[in-house]
């Protein structure tokens, strides 16, 4: 045979077969599709032990932290782990130069000296339930799209109010596997919760944007945080006479720590996957747009950066938006190299060509089906000149630009003015005001300016002509390419540049105030980038992006059909989920072999005294001087420190729990390594690793360090391997 032909054939039933480790699965489901597999892989619990709605099981441990994180319960007193970087904004704002937490850590060495987080709330799931048939009551295939939704709706509506909730309660419905199935929450949230302590940012962070993404890996990425009930235990607002919560369940803490091929399991929230894309969409990611988004977060970051390096205290009050737009940059570009790395998009191709040829080969699919590939491959075409701007527009105008932002918030006040009088902005002003204030907390507007120059430069270069604003490149052509004089002006003539003037006039006169923001320069050359945008570019995008909806909705269903040897997961949708995989290294190129466990020894290695990444407490290069590791040092008296496994998580898994064969904490997931970043489109078992913090370091860390032995006490630690 043919070489190609046999690369073509085996790649086709690599692709087709799933690896025991892919997948994060619906926790309700387990018992019917994972359990006997998590078994084989090491697991001795039943999946009634992990997700039970009868009685108390792991998941009553494991909460939604604010909307975009995870958390877990880890005392019978409320007491929460989740990450440093989960809790990042509230530590900060928690700090001043005076009382820096964030550099120096923070301790509540009792309950009262635990602080609020207004605003911040933890979610746990009461029960999940398939509402499929209840949702699609009355609906056909032939009905026309917009009918169709509008049936399905009003079925969610009906089913949601026929949920019989308690009044603490909340119930909602989502859609799964790209709208072919509906399964039904119901939650408690609870949104009194405080922080009780996080290690220094030189622990917590320990290698910072260097080491993000990486591996080997030596940072001590945790928070804690303790949740707060009512009299009776039910959720309260805050109130200094709420009670500790008594959680369903906690996660004992195993002091046993882990070995390569140890069964781990990470519970959780992922945000998004993509993992049932055609080639071409996959393709478009990797080698169209992430490179635009990549190249905007650039400039931004080198005007961030150098800000940073330059002065203290703007160090402390860019920490949090720089860390985010960093992040993002970071992972798009592990993402596209991952993707090219494992043949992404030949693999994908492949598996396309088995699907086309099994529709083809049956008359009724080849009728529903036989034309969604080649629709799939002409509309991606259609659609990339427009993906392209619309990224790199919301990249400018919604993330990197921050007065541009305001300037969208505002937006939607201003037009609340305009559509209903001022009466209608009353009343959600006092909210906006204090979300403004949040944003424009240690803003500074030299920054900023120097960001949108950079933007603009990269607007008038870059971005396709035909969809460029014409206001904004007459301005632009005038300034002759001065983009920093012309960024200047702005800045000066602009209310929005100055919240102290902005903030009270808003709040006193918000009329004033909002007829002064509809002309303000800054607001108005934004307002032009966005309606030249929605004008020549979403105007298209959003049509060609509904067909593409329905094509995709049609093509889950048909791989479903069309390989009934496979299992599928769905796509992650902030949804609780369960990942299993084993502790295990990987290769991430050729000749190198990564090891999955790293320890305190690493940690000091890297230590660079001064540098803002990689700075050490004294106190911790004492105990690792003086190896006054308590009853937390493996057998042999190493301090671990970060571990490796082959869990399918993503972004929102961060805080997620690492749990052992027996249902205890064994680590907190906080990251992936570079190579693996793909696989929130596509999971390849050879690099695809999750990245853990390991809880004896937890629990030197708090102990040790912080000697806030306390806590400890409130835990329940334990020996499985014993
Ligand atoms: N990469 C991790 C995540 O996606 C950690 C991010 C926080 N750390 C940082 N240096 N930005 O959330
Ligand atoms: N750090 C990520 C988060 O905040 C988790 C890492 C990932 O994307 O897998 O959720």
């Amino acid at each position: 045979m043919h070489t190609r032909i046999l690369v073509f054939l085996f790649l086709t039933i690599f692709s087709l077969r799933l690896s025991a480790t892919e997948g994060m699965w619906l926790p309700q489901l387990l018992k019917a599709l994972n359990e006997g597999e998590m078994q084989s892989l090491g697991m001795k619990m039943s999946a009634e032990d992990i997700y039970s709605v009868n009685r108390g099981s792991l998941k009553d441990a494991i909460v939604s932290f604010g909307g975009f994180c995870t958390g877990e319960l880890i005392s019978g007193q409320g007491l929460l782990l989740t990450n440093h970087h989960c809790g990042y904004s509230r530590i900060q704002s928690h700090s001043s130069l005076e009382n820096n937490y964030l550099q120096d850590g923070f301790w509540a060495m009792n309950r009262s000296e635990e602080l609020p987080n207004p605003g911040l709330f933890v979610t746990f799931i009461v029960r999940i339930e398939d509402v499929t048939e209840q949702v699609f009551r009355g609906v056909t295939e032939d009905m026309d799209p917009a009918a169709r939704q509008s049936l399905i709706d009003k079925n969610r509506k009906s089913v949601e109010t026929a949920a019989g909730i308690e009044s603490y309660q909340d119930v909602f419905t989502r859609p799964f596997f790209k709208g072919n199935q509906y399964f039904l929450f119901v939650t408690e949230t609870y949104n009194d919760v405080r922080l009780v302590g996080a290690p220094p940012s030189s622990i917590g962070k320990f290698g910072a944007d260097t080491d993000n993404w990486e591996w080997p890996r030596h940072t001590g990425d945790f928070s804690l945080f303790r949740v707060y009930a009512g009299p009776d235990n039910q959720p309260a607002d805050y109130s200094p006479d709420n009670q500790p919560l008594k959680p369903r369940h906690f996660l004992p803490i195993s002091l046993d720590g882990v070995a390569a091929g140890d069964f781990t399991l990470v519970f959780g929230f992922p945000g998004r996957t993509n993992q049932y894309l055609p080639s071409h969409a996959v393709q478009m990611q990797a080698d169209v747009l992430n490179p635009i988004k990549i190249g905007i977060r650039e400039r931004t970051l080198d005007v961030l950066n150098a800000a940073m390096r330059a002065d203290e205290e703007v160090r402390l009050q860019y920490a949090s938006h720089q860390a985010g737009i960093a992040n993002a940059w970071k992972k798009w570009i592990g993402e596209s190299q991952g993707l090219k790395q494992t043949h992404a998009v030949t693999k994908k191709q492949a598996m396309e060509a088995e699907f086309q040829k099994r529709v083809d080969a049956k008359p009724e699919w080849k009728t529903a089906y036989g034309n969604l590939l080649p629709r799939f491959a002409e509309l991606y075409e259609e659609m990339e000149p427009y993906a392209k701007t619309m990224n790199a527009v919301s990249e400018i105008t919604g993330r990197n630009v921050q007065l541009f932002q305001v300037s969208g918030i505002v937006d939607r006040l201003h037009r609340l003015y305009e559509s209903q009088g001022l009466d209608a902005v009353k009343q959600p002003l006092p909210r906006f005001l204090s979300y403004l204030e949040g944003f424009y907390e240690g803003y500074q507007p030299t920054i900023d300016q120097q960001v949108l120059a950079g933007l603009l430069k990269y607007y008038a270069e870059e971005v396709n002509p035909d969809h460029q604003s014409e206001v904004v490149m007459a301005r632009l052509k005038k300034a002759q390419g001065d983009y920093a004089g012309f960024a200047e002006a702005l800045f000066t003539e602009s209310l929005l540049a100055r919240p102290d003037d902005f903030l009270p006039q808003l709040e006193k006169d918000p009329e004033a105030a909002l007829k002064a923001f509809s002309e303000d320069p800054v607001h108005r050359l934004a307002a032009e980038m966005r309606a030249a945008n929605d004008e020549k570019v979403m105007s298209h995008y959003d049509r060609l992006d509904k067909e593409r909806e329905q094509l995709q909705r049609t093509y889950m269903k048909a791989l479903m059909e069309v390989f009934p040897e496979r299992r599928f997961y769905p796509d992650a949708n902030g949804t609780l989920r369960v990942t299993y995989g084993q502790v295990e290294g990987y290769q991430p190129r050729d000749a190198i072999q990564y090891l999955p466990v790293t320890h305190l020894s690493g940690v000091i290695a890297k230590y660079q005294p001064g540098d803002y990444e990689f700075d050490l407490p004294q106190k911790l290069i004492e105990l690792y001087e003086q190896k006054d590791y308590g009853p937390y040092a493996t057998a042999d008296g190493k301090m671990p420190v970060c571990f490796l496994g082959s869990n399918h998580t993503s972004g929102g898994n961060s805080g997620s729990p690492a749990i052992d064969a027996y249902g205890n904490l064994i680590g907190l997931n906080f990251d992936r390594v570079w190579e693996g970043t793909m696989s929130d489109l596509y999971y390849d078992r050879s690099i695809c690793r999750n990245i853990m913090v390991d809880a004896r370091y937890i629990l030197f860390v708090i102990d040790k360090f912080a000697g806030a032995g306390h806590l400890i006490e409130e835990m329940k630690l334990v020996h499985p391997k014993k």
